[in-house]
């Protein structure tokens, strides 16, 4: 018998060990069509709509599969410059660069502030990929409360002429700061905020254009915005949005751009439809709304604890990891998708349900989410 390697034995104890502690992580297959799925960022529906499959199918027949090689080297194509002066006309700035995954796009941020050597405060329920950029590129920073503008105040008055970081809509909490003020704090201490657009895009603001349209900004008070194309836009990849010299600062310094393969301009095609779709979209917009209008509805009827969002995300807290974990089991066991957010992806209070509205939902799914969490509290009661 061939002796496991040291690496082996502490490959299996590793995963044993989450194992134990119910926390490890396996990836499974949702698209049976059967299953009722509350954990989608396809929150337009548009991932299955008809004129995109169209648009991407001509996209392939037309443009390359691959780019072939890093923007910077040979793999900047007419129809990516095509896709980023369509976004840069619609959102009203200067310019945009197209990246490989909105993970890209927030690493290549933090290299842009450490080049700048910026202090940062982010709001404490920033995205992991925020923290991450941040830790990579050595960018000193701290956190304010979640969406709690008197930490942000205290932080700030710190640290003047520093950049501040929050996303338009929360992906964990679904939470909406308010801009206007985080911007009114900002000016006052000189900093700067940018803003993380990943599941406000396509939902809120006029044309679904993002939270910082919403908020009447523009991009002199918000040099830089991100826009992952993977939940509303109903894609993959990511762009970032903002003034000449921020976007011209990102493209010598940010690692990501220069690294890594540019998308697909086959992909890059149907993308440019699917903004044309979204901006035209306010009938699907109107009617997630409405949904999540009913959700909260429903909300005050449940023993459980709720986040207070007015989002397409709403946030079950159950405060245990087992708990989750069991609530999510029982309710697949009804065919229904909603799996468990647990640490170190959100804090122990928060560990729970994460669950996303989306357009093809209609009230009957809604309902009979609520009826089995309903029947699982009074089987654990
Ligand atoms: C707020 C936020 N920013 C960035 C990302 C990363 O985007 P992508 O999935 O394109 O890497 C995500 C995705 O989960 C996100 O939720």
């Amino acid at each position: 018998m061939v002796r496991p390697s040291q690496f082996t034995e502490k490959l299996q104890n590793f995963t044993q060990n989450l194992s134990l502690q119910g926390l490890y992580r396996k990836r499974q297959f949702v698209c049976d069509s059967a299953l009722l799925n509350f954990s989608s960022n396809d929150y337009l529906s548009l991932c299955t709509h008809p004129q995109i499959k169209e648009s991407y199918q001509e996209g392939f027949a037309k443009y390359p599969t691959g780019s072939g090689g890093s923007m910077l080297v040979c793999g900047y194509h007419p129809i990516h410059q095509e896709l980023e002066e369509g976004f840069a006309e619609a959102l009203q700035v200067d310019a945009c660069i197209l990246f490989s995954s909105g993970y890209a796009a927030n690493l290549s941020v933090a290299n842009l502030l450490s080049e700048l050597e910026s202090y940062v405060i982010v709001d404490k329920n920033i995205h992991a990929s925020v923290y991450d950029g941040l830790k990579l590129s050595n960018v000193a920073y701290s956190r304010y409360l979640h969406n709690d503008l008197h930490s942000l105040s205290s932080k700030i008055s710190a640290y003047p002429q520093s950049v501040v970081i929050t996303e338009g809509v929360f992906s964990m909490s679904g939470k909406i700061p308010d801009l206007q003020k985080i911007n009114q704090i900002c000016r006052k201490h000189h900093s700067t905020l940018l803003v993380d657009e990943a599941h406000a895009f396509g939902i809120f603001g006029p044309q679904g254009l993002g939270s910082v349209m919403q908020h009447q900004l523009t991009q002199d008070e918000v040099p830089l915005r991100v826009i992952p194309f993977g939940k509303a836009l109903a894609s993959q990849g990511a762009l970032i949005a903002g003034k000449k010299e921020w976007i011209e600062g990102l493209l010598q310094v940010a690692r990501p751009h220069i690294y890594s393969t540019a998308m697909s301009p086959a992909l890059t095609f149907g993308l440019l439809q699917t903004l044309k779709i979204i901006r035209a979209a306010d009938s699907r917009r109107d009617k997630l709304q409405e949904l999540i209008h009913y959700f909260r509805s429903k909300i005050a009827d449940t023993v459980f604890k709720w986040e207070d969002s007015m989002s397409p995300i709403q946030q079950l807290q159950l405060g245990c990891p087992h708990q989750a974990c069991s609530l999510a089991d029982a309710l697949k066991k009804q065919s229904i998708v909603c799996l468990p957010m647990r640490q170190p992806t959100v804090n122990k209070l928060e560990t729970g349900l994460r669950i996303s509205l989306n357009y093809d939902h209609n009230v009957a799914d809604i309902d009979r989410l609520f009826a089995c969490l309903l029947e699982c509290a009074q089987l654990h009661e």
